[in-house]
């Protein structure tokens, strides 16, 4: 089990906190596999009502750590990340997730499969695939657009358009925009509630409400879809211009 994810398991509650805030929590594969051991243990622990996500620091997370996808990107990625996706696309029970700050790439997409989001104020929402010459994860090419609609999901993801905590609640992203001192205090609350509520209709509403199948198969493509693009020499450019904070160019790549 790695530092960089805090476990809290009270009153039904299993919180899970990235805790990497030193790096804008983005994801290490330690820190994957820790989420997805989590998940699929709550998934079957009765004591495991309700889920909550969220990050330390002054922002949610900053999706894939960019010099693992550099180190990992001819062998397939980092190894869990796959894992830890379809998990978090399997899981039955209510995901609540605390937003504050940056949300990027892994940071948006996670939300999509959230049954409850609450941003604060200062939330950033972004998935900018294209510009790091990736694709979209997470089922993300089919949920956001049903979402928000083709023409601002292909912004999202061609062009890095981010999204502010009020937009994204009037697009349907989230439920609630609140304070940031009350983010927490806020989340919580509402997973009190969930946990309170009869479990097993909640787990039939969900999968009632969710078309799994063709979530599961969507994301399938989309990995394929996805190795092929972090491979690519492409990728390899946008990664070192990230390390060497400078704008990468793609102008040799046809
Ligand atoms: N992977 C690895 N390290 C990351 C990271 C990532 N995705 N995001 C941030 N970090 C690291 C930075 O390298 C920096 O490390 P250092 O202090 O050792 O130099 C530290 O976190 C702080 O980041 P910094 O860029 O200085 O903070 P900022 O507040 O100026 O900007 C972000 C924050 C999130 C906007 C910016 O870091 C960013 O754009 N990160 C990449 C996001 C991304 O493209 N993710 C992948 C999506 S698929």
């Amino acid at each position: 089990m790695t530092e960089h994810i805090i476990v809290l398991n009270d009153g039904g509650i299993l919180t899970l906190i990235l805790n990497r805030p030193d790096k804008k929590n983005a994801l290490t594969d330690a820190m994957y596999a820790a989420l997805a051991d989590q998940l699929e243990s709550a998934q079957s622990d009765p004591a495991v009502r309700t889920i909550l996500i969220r990050g330390e620091g002054d922002m949610f997370c900053a999706g894939n750590d960019l010099g693992e996808f550099a180190a990992t990107a001819s062998s397939g990625g980092p190894a869990n990340v796959m894992r830890f996706l379809r998990t978090l696309a399997a899981l039955e029970k209510p995901l609540v997730a605390a937003v504050q700050g940056r949300a990027v790439g892994i940071g948006t997409t996670m939300l999509l499969h959230c049954d409850h989001v609450v941003l604060a104020e200062d939330a950033v929402l972004s998935a900018p695939f294209v510009s790091l010459a990736l694709a979209p994860e997470a089922a993300s090419s089919l949920l956001l657009p049903g979402l928000i609609g083709h023409v601002r999901a292909f912004a999202m993801f061609a062009l890095g358009d981010a999204v502010g905590a009020q937009d994204a609640l009037a697009w349907g992203l989230a439920n609630k925009v609140v304070p940031l001192a009350d983010l927490h205090a806020t989340a919580d609350a509402v997973a009190r509630r969930l946990v309170r509520q009869p479990l097993g209709a909640l787990i039939a509403t969900k999968r009632l409400m969710r078309p799994q199948r063709a979530i599961t198969a969507h994301m399938e493509e989309e990995i394929t879809q996805f190795l092929a693009r972090l491979a690519s020499a492409e990728a390899q450019e946008a990664f070192a211009a990230f390390a060497e904070r400078r704008a990468p160019d793609f102008s040799r790549f046809s």
